[in-house]
């Protein structure tokens, strides 16, 4: 048996409940990690609250947590790629995740080793919100050097990959956050901070080749207003009219607005892996839990204050 946070229904962070489960069993083509540490993303209290329930179903109980940094303990028999021992990270893409719990059976191909400069809390806080911003400047965006990029909610798990992905690839960064976070962000950074709290975000006098909106508070169209010949707007919250770019895809319209899809892969963890080790990216965290204060840790990220990611330590 493990010990796991489950939830028997949709609700709020009081659902969230820490008992005993059966440990899981892996297929031929799955590894088992022993999970040390989890990170808490979004999507965790949105499908938790039901908001997503038309995609997770009611196959309860349920457990929670798609970020995941750990030891391989077992591997399936056509497992060629990791060994019991491995120091791994992953974003799960098995069910609601099943990441809060002791162990959990993933997909090699969601899965690669742990960068080792980073602890597990470190390294269970990047997979989703790191790729989520890889695949949104690199693929969809193409970011490239002497862009200009705005990128809204810098602060947040999202955020802060996000400026410094686009650092990476050159672009000269606005970072939008109130004025508690501005100096963290110029620390990962961005070249100029607007404080959504005192100033107009999108004054018609500015211009941006990419406007990427991890919060959502922006409107769609003065973003598309905003963008220079070329340009493209990525919203992380779907607003009508939106268009997708789902990863492989080649083709995209400058000057659309776009909500980035993505499935997990590990040459793309593979890569942030890279940047981690030669300095250009690390990860900002914002607040740790244990498992038995998940709730808590749901109450956190619901607040919307959350400064870098919050992670829970389970081993
Ligand atoms: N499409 C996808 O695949 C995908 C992937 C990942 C996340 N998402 C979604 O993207 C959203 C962001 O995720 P996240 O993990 O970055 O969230 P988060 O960590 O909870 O974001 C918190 C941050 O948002 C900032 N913020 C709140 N209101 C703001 C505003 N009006 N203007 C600017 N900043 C504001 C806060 O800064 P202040 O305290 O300074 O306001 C805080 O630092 C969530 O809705 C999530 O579900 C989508």
């Amino acid at each position: 048996m493990m010990r796991a946070a489950v939830i028997d229904t949709y609700g709020s962070a009081a659902v969230l409940r820490v008992c005993d489960r059966p440990l899981p069993v892996i297929a031929a083509n799955q590894i088992l990690v022993e999970v040390h540490a989890a990170g808490v993303n979004p999507i965790d209290w949105k499908i938790r609250d039901g908001m997503m329930s038309a995609r997770f179903g009611d196959a309860f109980p349920m457990i929670l947590g798609m970020d995941v940094s750990g030891v391989v303990v077992a591997t399936g028999t056509a497992v060629t790629r990791f060994s019991k021992g491995d120091e791994v990270w992953a974003r799960s893409d098995i069910g609601a995740g099943n990441c809060y719990a002791e162990f959990v059976a993933l997909n090699p191909g969601t899965v690669a080793r742990k960068p080792p400069e980073l602890s597990h809390v470190e390294a269970g806080a990047m997979p989703l919100a790191a790729l989520t911003a890889l695949i949104g400047l690199r693929d969809c965006a193409r970011v490239k050097a002497g862009d200009r990029a705005l990128i809204v909610g810098a602060s947040g798990g999202v955020g802060v990959f996000a400026i410094q992905l686009a650092k990476s690839f050159g672009a000269h960064v606005t970072a939008v956050c109130s004025g508690r976070n501005a100096q963290l962000v110029c620390e990962l950074g961005a070249d100029r901070v607007i404080d959504y709290t005192r100033a107009d975000v999108l004054p018609d006098s500015d211009r941006y080749d990419l406007i990427y909106d991890a919060v959502g508070s922006q409107d769609a169209e003065a973003s598309r207003r905003c963008l220079a010949p070329g340009g493209v707007y990525i919203t992380l919250v779907p607003v009508p009219g939106i268009q997708f770019f789902v990863p492989g895809q080649t083709e995209r319209v400058a000057g659309s607005g776009y909500f980035v899809a993505w499935t997990p892969s590990s040459p793309d963890l593979d890569e942030l892996a890279a940047r981690v080790r030669d300095g250009r990216l690390r990860p900002v965290i914002d607040s740790e839990y244990s498992l038995d204060d998940i709730a808590a840790a749901h109450q956190r990220s619901e607040s919307l204050r959350a400064v870098g990611k919050i992670v829970v330590r389970v081993r």
